[in-house]
């Protein structure tokens, strides 16, 4: 089959709204191939865990904000818009304060805040928006997942870490985010819900994160109507992880379920077309003023985070391993391009 030529005149020149990804910095500085494929296309930026507690306050007292600096450095070069991901995370947060909080839950309210208030503090008006509490619901269903914090702060810990970033910064765009909300309703509703709860208490939150780590079968309906139920909160909408892959999983690390070793052609196209699809439905379903960008999560096959993660071989991005364009790159660019009603 002979393939299309793929034109390449970077994602970011062809959007209304901005094109993000994920990267980790120090590999991005490093590689000067990487470097001009980001600068290309990209015009928002986000740590894949540069960002993440883990990383800034990897022992008491001693933060770390070499990378963080070295990101808004970088995005202030580029003219790219800064994302923060994230605040608060079960999956992130370093052993010392897991210790210290299981004894003593009143600490550990205060830390938050303090935390919340020195990290959002620093980067006042210069990071755009955060996801300020990430992944708070089980990975299936509608219930709150039992972690850390919440076991420790209950579910308040989720509003009030809210609270906190809008006093460090009343202008960044505040997101709860999280991932199979495209595809499991329940879990949807749950979200939604604590959403109207927020709205209803004067929380200040201002958007809402898909991650949209999405699998070819996920249906492109079900995608469609969680897009639309979600907008209908009036909020800002980001897609804010995405990439979509051909194996499966079971939602846990080294949960990989691996059905294809290798890619053809075929699926090349289909991954195009589902690529296409997503941005498209994005624009068609989320009015323009609620549209925060998309962002997807490490943008070639050779640096995506699901290979190691997960422990199965896949083709989630839309670069090759040879950092080439491939037909999900199209698929992509067309969807930016092609003609939408106007809202
Ligand atoms: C991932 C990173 O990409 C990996 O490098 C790291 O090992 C684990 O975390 N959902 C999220 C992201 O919100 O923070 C995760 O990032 C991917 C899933």
């Amino acid at each position: 089959m002979s393939q299309k030529k793929l034109d390449e005149p970077g994602l970011k020149n062809v959007s209304e709204f901005p094109i993000g990804t994920a990267v980790n910095i120090n590999r991005l500085i490093n590689d000067d191939a990487l470097m001009s494929l980001q600068i290309l296309n990209f015009n928002s930026i986000t740590a894949t865990s540069d960002m993440k507690m883990q990383s800034i306050l990897p022992a008491e007292n001693q933060f770390n904000w070499k990378k963080s600096d070295t990101i808004l450095y970088y995005a202030k070069k580029h003219n790219q818009r800064v994302f923060g991901h994230n605040l608060i995370w079960h999956s992130s947060t370093p052993k010392w304060v897991e210790e210290k909080g299981n004894k003593d839950s009143l600490w550990l309210g205060e830390f938050m805040k303090d935390y919340i208030h020195k990290y959002v503090g620093r980067y006042k008006g210069k990071v755009a928006g955060w996801d300020v509490v990430n992944e708070a619901f089980e990975s299936k269903g509608g219930a709150y997942r039992k972690t850390f914090w919440y076991n420790n702060l209950g579910k308040e810990y989720i509003a009030n870490a809210f609270r906190y970033a809008h006093e460090a910064d009343p202008d960044a765009v505040l997101f709860y985010n999280d991932f199979n909300i495209e595809r499991d309703t329940l879990k949807l509703q749950a979200v939604l819900n604590m959403v109207k709860d927020f709205k209803k208490e004067g929380v200040p939150i201002h958007g809402i994160g898909f991650q949209m780590h999405i699998r070819m079968d996920t249906p492109d309906e079900v995608i469609a109507y969680s897009l639309k139920k979600a907008a209908e909160t009036g909020l800002q909408i980001h897609l804010s992880e995405v990439d979509i892959i051909f194996n499966s999983h079971n939602d846990e690390r080294l949960g990989g379920i691996e059905n294809y070793s290798s890619i053809t052609d075929e699926m090349k196209l289909a991954q195009e077309e589902k690529y296409k699809n997503l941005v498209l439905m994005y624009r068609r379903i989320v009015p323009k003023e609620q549209q925060f960008g998309i962002t997807v999560w490490d943008f070639t096959d050779r640096d995506s985070w699901i290979k190691g993660f997960f422990n199965m071989k896949d083709w989630p991005t839309i670069y090759d391993e040879d950092l080439k364009p491939k037909p999900a790159y199209n698929g992509f660019l067309e969807g930016l391009k092609e003609k939408t009603k106007k809202k």
